[in-house]
């Protein structure tokens, strides 16, 4: 008998998905610390049978198993691919050939990437457009488009008699365990990491998106990654602020220290910043977990990069961590610069290089020749005063 079971979550869908307890990295960098999930379900109708995105490469037994606790694999009428990223899409082909008349109904770009990545012939291939649906003899499912969240093909999918909406990444989290949201603790927190990870720098997408859903009743959100939704107001709620790039009075400290010398002039930033009533995070780049960084970037109105010099240049976690602010499109408006070195330095021209494409002010730059001197003290003063009035919008 099989061990995998299905899991009922509301009158016509069943969870079919795997649990990844155990990965640890996601797109070979950003850490899982609490594992994953890959969601897929089962959408019931009086006669016909949908399966809403499948599972990661090496889960296509747990797929088929759960699937087969409640029908028989071989009878899905429908295989709806939201997105085709292999770990929601990666076992479609075995879906497709284990349901030799299932068709696949996915966007017109979708269509394309099934063919690249998947192999998909046309002839198994359903096109849906923007507002299209498929009736399941009882069950309607409403189809969105909502590209770029966070590949160009993506849509949600709607299961509109039962009020579930099923996004795939949106409102995904990256964790193993719970099933239903109230069943996590630290789940927004989950959800923050995953959002500026995946969907931040995709926030205008993101902010169509959810006035697409606005008017739906929704009443569960079954995403692919992580617990379910049955109470969604407080996720979608938080969308709608880290779509907007709502930030806080907070700045986010990203440091490197080799001697200790960076670290114990960030101490005094940090003393600073905080007697002026800005909240402070402060991530040892080198020991942090870049989804922490990113959960951080999500609301921080200034980020400081502090880096020792190494030949010369910022040190390479300080580059690396920078360009990733970048590249996430952290909403940030304002940044500053703390550079160590002994002889000579570049580092604040090779970071300031790097931050050019960002939206953020360079609000200062402090360069301290190894140990910092009384006016280098004075000078860090001045920056965490200036950094903070930019922060809490007021005139000095
Ligand atoms: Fe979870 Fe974009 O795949």
């Amino acid at each position: 008998m099989s061990p995998y079971k299905a899991f009922q979550i509301s009158d016509s869908v069943f969870w079919v998905g795997a649990k990844d307890v155990g990965r640890r990295l996601f797109d070979a960098l950003i850490p899982l610390p609490r594992g994953t999930s890959y969601n897929s379900y089962l959408v019931l109708g009086r006669d016909q049978v949908a399966l809403v995105d499948t599972v990661n490469p090496g889960f296509e037994n747990d797929l088929i198993e759960r699937v087969s606790s409640v029908i028989d694999p071989r009878d899905l009428n429908y295989v709806i691919m939201n997105h085709a990223e292999p770990d929601h899409a990666g076992a479609i082909p075995l879906v497709l050939k284990t349901s030799s008349n299932a068709k696949l109904v996915t966007t017109p770009t979708g269509a394309r990437m099934a063919k690249i990545f998947y192999s998909i012939s046309n002839d198994r291939i359903h096109v849906v457009r923007d507002g299209d649906s498929i009736d399941l003899n009882g069950k309607t499912l409403k189809f969105l488009e909502t590209p770029m969240l966070h590949w160009p093909e993506t849509m949600f999918t709607y299961l509109m008699e039962d009020g579930v909406l099923f996004p795939c990444d949106f409102f995904g989290s990256h964790i193993a365990q719970g099933m239903w949201d109230d069943e996590v603790d630290d789940l927004l927190i989950h959800a923050q990491r995953y959002f500026g990870e995946i969907m931040m720098p995709f926030r205008i997408s993101a902010l169509n998106a959810l006035k697409k859903i606005s008017s739906l009743n929704i009443r569960m959100i079954a995403p692919s990654h992580g617990p379910i939704y049955r109470n969604p107001g407080k996720i979608i709620e938080s969308y709608w602020r880290w779509a907007s790039g709502e930030t806080r009075e907070k700045v986010v400290i990203l440091y490197v220290s080799m001697w200790r010398y960076t670290e114990s002039v960030v101490k005094v930033l940090v003393d600073e910043l905080q007697s002026w009533g800005v909240s402070t995070v402060v991530h040892d780049v080198a020991a942090a977990d870049l989804g922490d960084i990113a959960k951080d970037l999500v609301d921080s109105r200034a980020i400081v990069v502090a880096t020792p010099t190494v030949i010369a240049n910022a040190h390479p976690l300080a580059v690396h961590v920078a360009y990733l602010a970048g590249l996430l499109k952290a909403p940030a408006k304002y940044a500053a610069l703390v550079i160590l070195y002994a002889w000579s330095s570049v580092a604040d021209k090779q970071l300031i290089e790097i931050l050019k494409d960002t939206k953020v002010e360079l609000i200062g730059v402090v360069k301290i020749n190894v140990t910092p001197s009384k006016n280098d003290i004075e000078s860090l003063k001045n920056l965490a005063k200036e950094l903070s009035m930019k922060i809490m919008g007021r005139k000095q």
